[in-house]
């Protein structure tokens, strides 16, 4: 698979748990705190596969706008980060739970518009052998590091 087909995947996938999240009833803070950890896990793997593999094959993309928009997506997700401990170190006390996992939602949803956008179109430029050469380097690093997290028990809770 090519490395944007995979990344927007991704992308969907997280959306659709925080739309499973915000079905959830309030009386259900148990399984609303699990799926909240399940999509931090999801998003720190997909943001440590873009660092690690896409962010760098795109910046080498001789094209002037390539250098900022990684720059922007980086910055993008440092904030993402710092939202997902703040949702997530209340340990789902409300109020602060749901309007914290809104926000960490719509931060998700801006960044990966942006990056389905910008980055995309200039990672297009590495033409089709080298996205799926790339392909194949995202999957596998992210098969190796939910092995990781699997062997950690939830990690959200014993490492944030
Ligand atoms: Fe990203
Ligand atoms: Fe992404």
């Amino acid at each position: 698979m090519k490395a944007i087909d995979l990344l927007k995947k991704d992308h969907d996938t997280v959306k659709k748990m925080f739309a499973a999240f915000e079905k959830m009833g309030s009386h259900a803070q148990k399984d609303r705190l699990a799926q909240a950890e399940e999509i931090c896990e999801e998003l720190r793997i997909h943001a440590a596969i873009e660092e690690e593999i896409f962010y760098p094959a795109v910046k080498s993309v001789r094209d002037k706008e390539a250098k900022f928009d990684v720059e922007e997506a980086l910055e993008e997700h440092k904030q993402m980060k710092s939202a997902m401990e703040d949702a997530l170190k209340d340990e789902g006390q409300e109020p602060a739970f749901a309007a914290k996992m809104k926000v960490l939602k719509e931060n998700v949803e801006h960044h990966a518009g942006e990056e389905e956008k910008e980055i995309f179109k200039v990672a297009r430029k590495l033409g089709d052998d080298r996205l799926e050469e790339l392909g194949q380097q995202l999957q596998e690093r992210k098969e190796a590091l939910q092995a990781e997290d699997t062997g950690n028990h939830r990690q959200g809770t014993t490492k944030a």
